[in-house]
């Protein structure tokens, strides 16, 4: 039996420029193939910032955010294997397992994956204003808000022992940053990896290597408060960023921001016939150069690591064991818990450079 629309809030993206506002919205019940959460804890990430700042052109009318993790409330028809009250953690791709990439086993280049668009068509659109204007979900699941109707298959069911924070970190910066180092770079003990930018992505991929055994980590930032992290995180060496040539020579090079002389960066550490991993992201259209010659003579490669090459429902919930069971220091990557209003601070905050993940808990 399908139950009745509910009203909940959310922070409406309206366009670049504008400040992140709550807005009090509908949500209706969940239908076929779909389930209705409570959003349990929210990860504010760079790529909400790259959206917020204009430098990725996204539609307005979406509700926020795409790392989180939630309750389940409400099971639409169909749904099997989630049941109400499950700790779910949110993908922002949502495999199809039907496409080519996906049965190449590339569910990260999905091609047409749940929660693309939005979810801002009419047909999709679970959220509306008192108007009845239809309000989309950024990537399907759109975590800055208290209630969400989401594809099943993007809510991925992780062990209950999970902080819900941590759960929601789970759901973006963990996962792109353990996974470029274990699905896309295959780090094996013993190598030598150096990871350029220590926000949330970057931190969680020095904790990715140093579970992996390799050995030196070099960790590189501009901030001392980063490189403390690092540390913390079992970082072997930190390197401030104008000192980074000394990083030279190593088996795996992994730029988790997005900056063009970074990428360039990246290019020139890595050892010849190593791979460079690239994992941040840039603005839109931007272009890197690089020494062909020398690239060519060295047999250098480069990757980009689109969500850590992950498998959401295979990752997820193995990187909330391997957190539960003790093996990952995650909870360092929390900088602060703030409420959803406090979002503009949190962004501010991240143009500075300021602090790891800064999480919105409900
Ligand atoms: N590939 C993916 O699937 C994927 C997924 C999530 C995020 N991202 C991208 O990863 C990037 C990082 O995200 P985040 O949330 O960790 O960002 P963040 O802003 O929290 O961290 C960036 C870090 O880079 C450091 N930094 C800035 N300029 C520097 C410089 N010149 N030299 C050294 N360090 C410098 C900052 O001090 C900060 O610690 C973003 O571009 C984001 O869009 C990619
Ligand atoms: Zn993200
Ligand atoms: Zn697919």
């Amino acid at each position: 039996m399908q139950g009745e629309p509910i009203t909940t809030r959310g922070v409406v993206f309206e366009g670049p420029g504008t400040a992140p506002r709550i807005e009090e919205l509908t949500l209706d019940p969940p239908q076929r193939g779909e389930v209705r959460v409570r959003i349990a804890a929210a990860g504010v990430c760079h790529s909400d910032l790259h959206v917020v700042d204009g430098e990725w052109e996204r539609p307005a009318g979406v509700v926020m955010g795409h790392e989180g993790a939630a309750w389940v409330e409400e099971l639409g028809e169909g749904v099997t294997g989630l049941e109400t009250g499950d700790l779910v953690v949110l993908a922002w791709t949502a495999p199809c397992r039907t496409c080519d990439r996906c049965k190449a086993d590339e569910p990260w280049l999905c091609l047409q994956p749940d929660g693309s668009g939005h979810r801002l068509s009419p047909d999709l659109a679970r959220l509306h204003r008192a108007n009845g204007e239809p309000i989309g979900a950024y990537s399907g699941i759109g975590t800055f808000g208290e209630g969400q109707v989401v594809a099943a298959s993007a809510a991925i069911k992780v062990d209950p022992r999970t902080p819900p924070e941590i759960a929601a970190l789970i759901g973006c910066a963990v996962t792109t940053g353990i996974g470029a180092v274990r699905n896309t770079a295959r780090v094996r003990a013993g190598e030598s990896v150096v990871v350029i930018g220590l926000g949330g992505v970057g931190l969680s991929a020095v904790i990715g290597a140093v579970a992996a055994g390799a050995n030196p980590v070099t960790a590189i930032d501009t901030s001392p408060e980063k490189l403390e992290l690092a540390t913390r995180a079992g970082a072997h060496r930190v390197l401030q960023a104008r000192k980074a040539s000394a990083a030279g020579g190593a088996d795996h090079v992994l730029e988790c921001i997005g900056l063009i002389e970074t990428v360039e960066l990246a290019v020139d550490l890595v050892r010849p016939g190593a791979t460079v991993t690239l994992v941040g992201m840039t603005p839109q259209g931007q272009r890197a150069s690089f020494d062909v010659y020398r690239f060519v003579e060295d047999g250098k490669a480069i990757r980009g690591s689109n969500y850590g090459s992950a498998d959401p429902a295979r990752d997820f919930p193995a990187i909330a064991s391997d957190y539960v069971e003790g093996r990952l220091p995650l909870d360092l990557l929390i900088s602060e818990r703030i409420g959803l209003e406090q979002l503009d601070l949190a962004f501010d905050a991240m143009r500075r450079g300021d602090g790891a993940r800064r999480v919105i808990v409900y």
